[in-house]
């Protein structure tokens, strides 16, 4: 190559360094990191203790009590759908305040989920996601068919998001569990680009894939999978990389329990971002998978299937957590 060619590519490489790699993900440490950077997903086993995952996990089937006393996770008998708290269409829990309970605020803080955050962003100047709780009783709703999305807007390019799962429940083969497309988060752009019209493209931080465009990773060698955790285990994904929530089978018996929780250096975060962070912060709400970016309340009130609003609802947690400087930075609310 000619030195001005060279000159070029550099040129060239840099803008390609700063433009579409928004943010380069720390490798070669032989862990975790190289996972999450070469497969688009990661998982840090032991992130939190057992013990702690199951202390998690037992507020969570304490706050399902304060709706039904009766329900017991753990036996199916005692199942009554009518009376559990109304779910999303993905069926997690994000009304009632739950997202602002003390202990989800104590599980996103946990030093052991922190830390594989603070290490991707090389900084622990971070934002949390006001995300949901997934309790999902096995057998007890019909099985949805899997719904294959990232949730990065089609126009968005590079890394912008690392989404993450906090494990507090066995997921093993029959049970619940997160699904993955390994190595999509880096065929993604290649993907809207050959296959789809960018004037369809919506600014929306979330693209669904059909079994047409699926075509398209598996004609590139790539395949789902399922990703098998233990309790206290963080999973970590880019938000490019295709996944959904991966039904149980007949045969699990595991309340699959799981905190979703995403943090982004709170630099990356606009004025307007923060500002919006608080205000959803201050009416206990809870927003997208996202943490600095894509800041939108989401509708504070549950329904009712005949679309009136629940008379259960709860505009506050049942036990507050502690507003301390590290929760309310990590909340958008307190400046670092
Ligand atoms: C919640 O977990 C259930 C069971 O694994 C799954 O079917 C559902 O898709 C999950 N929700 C999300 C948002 O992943
Ligand atoms: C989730 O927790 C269960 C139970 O401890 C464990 O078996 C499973 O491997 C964990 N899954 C992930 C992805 O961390």
């Amino acid at each position: 190559m000619s030195s001005k060619l060279v000159q070029v590519s550099v040129i060239l490489s840099l803008i390609r360094t700063s433009v579409v790699d928004y943010y380069r993900l720390p490798t070669g440490y032989g862990d975790w990191r190289d996972d999450l950077e070469a497969q688009g997903y990661a998982v840090v086993k032991g992130a939190i203790s057992p013990e702690k995952a199951q202390h998690y996990q037992q507020k969570a089937f304490e706050w399902l009590n304060t709706f039904d006393p009766d329900l017991d996770p753990n036996n199916p008998s005692t199942y009554n759908a009518d009376k559990l708290p109304i779910q999303t269409n993905r069926n997690t829990y994000e009304h009632y305040a739950v997202v602002h309970e003390r202990f989800m605020w104590e599980a996103r803080m946990e030093p052991g989920i922190l830390d594989p955050f603070e290490k991707v962003w090389g900084t622990h100047k971070l934002l949390v996601s006001f995300d949901s709780l997934n309790v999902t009783l096995p057998n007890l709703k019909p099985a949805r068919t899997p719904w294959p999305h990232i949730d990065q807007a089609p126009r968005k390019r590079g890394l912008h998001c690392i989404q993450g799962i906090i494990n507090l429940s066995h997921a093993g083969p029959e049970d619940g569990s997160l699904v993955v497309v390994p190595g999509s988060h880096k065929l993604v752009e290649r993907f809207f680009d050959e296959k789809t019209d960018p004037s369809e493209w919506e600014w929306r931080d979330n693209r669904y894939f059909d079994d047409k465009d699926m075509e398209f990773f598996e004609g590139q060698g790539l395949s789902p999978m399922k990703v098998l955790a233990e309790p206290g285990d963080l999973i970590l994904w880019d938000s490019r990389t295709i996944h959904w929530g991966g039904e149980p089978t007949k045969k699990s018996t595991v309340p699959r329990t799981v905190i979703y929780a995403a943090y982004a250096p709170a630099k990356l975060a606009s004025k307007d971002a923060i500002e919006e962070k608080a205000r959803v912060f201050k009416v206990n709400g809870a927003t997208t998978h996202w943490p600095h970016d894509n800041i939108k309340l989401r509708d504070l009130h549950a329904y009712l299937p005949d679309g009136t609003i629940d008379p259960r609802n709860r505009d506050k947690p049942l036990e507050k957590a502690e507003h301390s400087d590290r929760l309310l930075k990590l909340a958008g609310v307190m400046a670092y």
